[in-house]
């Protein structure tokens, strides 16, 4: 990515490496991935549990736990969050990116108002702003998420599981940042109520023309409301694209397993096991030889577990890691 690119890009992932250092040893849960956000764009990150997805996150904000160590370099708005100072970090949070982490919906404050929960980072990063202001800030971000202003005065056990996730939306816009990284916003929330909150995403982001990264185990769902669609397994990027053709094309077999497009076999019922994938994704201590999804790919040969295979654009924005491409 030239210069000019990066200052566009809101987030810019660059060989970005995640280890955990474990009782059994290293823990590899996120391997030399590139991934970027531009301002107003809506990426999607799928994988199956375990992936890295939230590992990901995590570094984004430089939230990671002290036990995993990040190498490579996570750029938010143009700096590297993981080596800048604290300072900075702290102005950056919030302000210039936010994330509704995956269970947000538990995290608010039993005890607290939503309306003093929504000023709590304004105080933080706009102490300027007098209380009056604050409070009206609060009321057009609860409007903006579809919540009535009154609704600043309900504690969270007065509000829906969907109201709860709009209202942890507003906080994350609050301080009105560039950059919206939502880890499974809908996971916990029913059909009707999570294709409300995933359209009431999209829209806010094309109206403030922040970047969003929104993260799924449910690659459909991301196909509805992104731009571009990144898919991991085992840690790494298999394939990305645009989303319409990642979701209507799939190329890898991993992507062809999520999006479906292999028929069913297994628990019907199992509601985020890829449909006709037997077996688990591999433990990240101890990768298979190759490529990590050969063991229960449909396309394996043995050539597959000599090398890791490369991501190589397969076709224009279209990179794909798989020596079989072409052949399903
Ligand atoms: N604090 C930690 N210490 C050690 N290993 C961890 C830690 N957090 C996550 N892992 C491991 O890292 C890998 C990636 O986990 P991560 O939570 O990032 O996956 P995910 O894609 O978000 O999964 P899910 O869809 O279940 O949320 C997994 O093997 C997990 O067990
Ligand atoms: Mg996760």
């Amino acid at each position: 990515m030239n210069g000019v690119d990066a200052v566009s890009a809101v987030l810019d992932l660059r060989d970005v490496t995640v280890t955990y250092r474990t009782a059994e040893g290293p823990l590899p849960a996120v391997r030399g991935v590139d991934l970027t956000v531009r301002p107003g764009e809506v990426v999607g990150l799928a994988g199956e549990s375990g992936c890295g997805k939230s590992t990901l996150v995590g570094t984004v904000l430089r939230l990671q736990p002290a036990s995993a160590t990040v190498e490579g370099e996570v750029l938010v708005l143009g700096q590297d969050v993981q080596s800048i100072s604290w300072g900075k970090l702290r102005a950056l949070r919030w302000a210039g990116a936010s994330i509704v982490f995956q269970g947000a919906l538990h995290s608010l404050n039993p005890v607290q108002r939503i309306g003093a929960q929504i000023a709590e980072p304004i105080r933080l990063h706009e102490p300027e702003l007098s209380r009056q202001a604050v409070d009206v800030r609060v009321e057009e971000l609860l409007e903006q998420v579809g919540l009535a202003a009154s609704r600043k005065r309900s504690y969270p056990h007065q509000l829906s599981g969907g109201q709860r996730q709009r209202v942890m939306i507003a906080m994350a816009l609050a301080c009105r940042p560039q950059l919206v990284v939502a880890d499974e916003p809908t996971t916990a929330l029913d059909v009707m109520v999570q294709a409300q909150i995933l359209d009431l995403l999209k829209d806010l982001v094309r109206d403030l023309g922040v970047g969003l990264l929104i993260i799924s185990h449910d690659l459909s769902v991301l196909a509805d409301i992104c731009d571009r669609v990144v898919v991991m397994y085992a840690g790494r990027i298999v394939e990305s694209g645009r989303a319409n053709e990642v979701f209507t094309d799939p190329l890898h077999p991993y992507t062809k397993a999520l999006s479906g497009a292999f028929p069913r076999i297994g628990d019907p019922a199992a509601r985020y096991a890829p449909a006709g994938l037997a077996g688990d994704p591999p433990d990240p201590r101890d990768l298979p030889p190759g490529c990590s999804f050969a063991p229960r790919c449909p396309l394996a040969v043995p050539e597959c577990t000599v090398a890791e295979p490369p991501l190589v654009e397969v076709g224009p924005g279209r990179p794909v890691a798989c020596i079989r491409v072409g052949e399903s």
